[in-house]
């Protein structure tokens, strides 16, 4: 790490990485309606929300971008070693942090439903529109990559503060 940069992230960014991690979690157990086709407590308590917390999300992800861009160095910096792959990777979960909500309002539309997100309607229903359902149709395979990034995140993350026993996720804590 750079001798003169932050060695912890400050709080407003540790507060968008928690709130967002759980709300993605969150999301992503809509995977669990391809059992018993979403029959089951997971399927009917908390998946319901997926359209509200989907929309929230985008609304998160826009301004944890904007406070990003306006802390800019004021974040810790990572080791010069392997900066390219963490910067790759965080580039990536911010990639998909932002289609993720982008192609599932994109199915909506598609489809003619409409967007209702927390009981306002944000989109009215109305005609499907063929183009918005084709790029919506990249959800689900963008929510496998989101999942395949964030387990892989979370065992790196893991692997800092367990085998090499650095401080990387101190500085998130
Ligand atoms: C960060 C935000 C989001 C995440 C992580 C997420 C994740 C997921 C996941 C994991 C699935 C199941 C895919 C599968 O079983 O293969 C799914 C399906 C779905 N999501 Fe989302 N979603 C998000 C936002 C949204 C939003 C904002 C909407 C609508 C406005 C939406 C609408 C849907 C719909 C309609 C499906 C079922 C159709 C399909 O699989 O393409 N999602 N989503
Ligand atoms: C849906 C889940 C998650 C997502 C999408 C996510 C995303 C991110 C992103 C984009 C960053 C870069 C910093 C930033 O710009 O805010 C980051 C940093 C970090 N995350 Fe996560 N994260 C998730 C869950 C977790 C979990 C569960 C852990 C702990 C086990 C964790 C540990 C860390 C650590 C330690 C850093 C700092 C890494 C560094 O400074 O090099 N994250 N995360």
């Amino acid at each position: 790490m750079n001798n003169d940069s932050p060695t912890r992230y400050d709080s407003i960014s540790r507060l968008f990485h928690w709130l967002m991690a759980l709300l993605i979690i969150w999301q992503l157990l809509k995977i669990g309606d391809r059992i018993a086709d979403g029959e089951h407590w997971i399927g009917q308590t908390l998946v319901p929300w997926h359209i509200s917390i989907g929309t929230l999300l985008l609304l998160l992800i826009v301004l944890r971008t904007c406070w990003k861009i306006s802390r800019g160095n004021q974040i810790p910096q990572p080791d010069p070693a392997t900066a390219f792959l963490v910067k790759t990777g965080h580039f990536l979960l911010y990639a998909t942090m932002f289609l993720m909500p982008i192609t599932g309002i994109l199915v909506m539309v598609g489809g003619g439903y409409g967007l209702n997100a927390f009981g306002m309607q944000l989109i009215a229903k109305g005609e499907e529109v063929s183009w918005a359902a084709s790029l919506g149709s990249l959800h689900s395979p963008i929510a496998w990559l989101l999942l395949v990034l964030v387990l892989g995140h979370i065992a790196i993350a893991l692997f800092h503060h367990f085998v090499k026993r650095d401080d990387t996720l101190q500085r998130m804590l």
